[in-house]
């Protein structure tokens, strides 16, 4: 589920991709202003002791967090961490990397809903037979959101059998007191950080695992040394420890993302969730409505199954002026 089709859409459609208003991604469209790195950055080998850990320790709020380039890294790494053919709980539809990575480990992945006030319940009764529960939380797309102390449940059942709970916290940075990073340390519960979402630092591949000692060394020695590029440590240092930046992004992501629900309900798609950065619906007429914004050279997310868009923060006003104008066209 990557955004990033914008040059395949410009083709397609036969316009130049400056062109287009890119709401396809769920990704800050005013990231972390990086002045450019110091030439040693560039440079030198990185060293571990360069101050990441430390300003991740204090942004997150816990030790054990290990580096990794991307949550990517770990989300096609962690597959192979446990015994073959487990089976694994994932919701549909989610981030479709996780079942890719643990079908790819010859994992069997079992489908939860995603959505509706049922899905705790069902979760619940798949729990007996899972060896892994893997919850994106905030769930991309459908904004899915499972409580903490629901989730505490769900992980002590697994791990008294040696389950895992993964918990993919890529869009939790606007509402960190439902994080679970507070909990980190306990054994088979893991959580992923990527500063890909908030950060919009896509782009620099840097996000982070929480987990018990004993996984993190195992995932460590998978990744080698230098897993991370110097001056994606750099930026990754600078935009955690930047508490000024980050109180006003969440103030001004959270105001983007109501202004979208409106602006999209205003004019016929009925949101049904999202987070601050994207908003999810159901629509009959998906693929047409993606088709009448793509020809207006704004391109969107769509899922089939459900039928389903979902919508990015536009980044200034003139943006937001073309994306109501084009829905008004719809
Ligand atoms: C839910 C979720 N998790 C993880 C990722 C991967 O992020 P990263 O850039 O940290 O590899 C994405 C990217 O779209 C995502 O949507």
């Amino acid at each position: 589920m990557h955004g990033g089709g914008l040059r395949a859409a410009a083709g397609h459609y036969g316009i130049a991709p400056e062109q287009w208003l890119d709401l396809s991604t769920g990704i800050n469209p005013h990231g972390y202003p990086l002045p450019a790195p110091p030439a040693e950055v560039w440079a030198r080998l990185p060293e571990p002791d360069d101050g990441l850990e430390v300003a991740a320790a204090r942004y997150y709020g816990c030790e054990g967090l290990l580096p990794l380039a991307g949550s990517q890294a770990a989300i096609q790494l962690l597959p192979q961490l446990r015994p073959a053919a487990g089976r694994v709980g994932l919701l549909a539809p989610s981030y479709n990397e996780h079942a890719r990575a643990w079908r790819m480990a010859g994992h069997r992945v079992e489908a939860l809903p995603a959505l509706g006030d049922a899905v705790p319940a069902a979760i619940e009764a798949h729990l007996p037979q899972l060896d892994v529960l893997l919850l994106v939380n905030p769930n991309n797309p459908t904004g899915l959101r499972v409580p903490v102390e629901t989730l505490l449940r769900w992980h002590q059942q697994l791990a008294g059998r040696g389950g895992w709970l993964v918990v993919d916290e890529a869009f939790m940075d606007t509402s960190p007191g439902h994080s679970l990073l507070t909990m980190n340390g306990r054994p088979g519960l893991l959580v992923l950080r990527s500063l890909g979402k908030f950060f919009g630092l896509a782009g620099a591949r840097v996000g982070f695992l929480a987990a018990e000692p004993a996984l993190r060394a195992a995932l460590a020695e998978r990744l080698g040394p230098w897993a991370l590029s110097g001056p994606g440590r750099w930026a990754a240092t600078r935009a955690l420890e930047d508490r000024a930046w980050q109180e006003q992004a969440r103030t001004a992501l959270t105001a983007a993302g109501t202004r979208l629900d409106q602006l999209l309900r205003r004019y016929g798609i009925a949101t049904e969730g999202g987070t601050a950065l994207f908003r999810w619906g159901r629509h009959e007429d998906a693929v047409a409505i993606q088709d009448a914004l793509a020809r207006q050279a704004i391109l969107v997310r769509r899922f089939d199954d459900p039928a389903s868009l979902r919508f990015g923060l536009p980044g200034d006003e003139a943006q937001w002026h073309r994306l109501e104008q084009a829905l008004e066209a719809l």
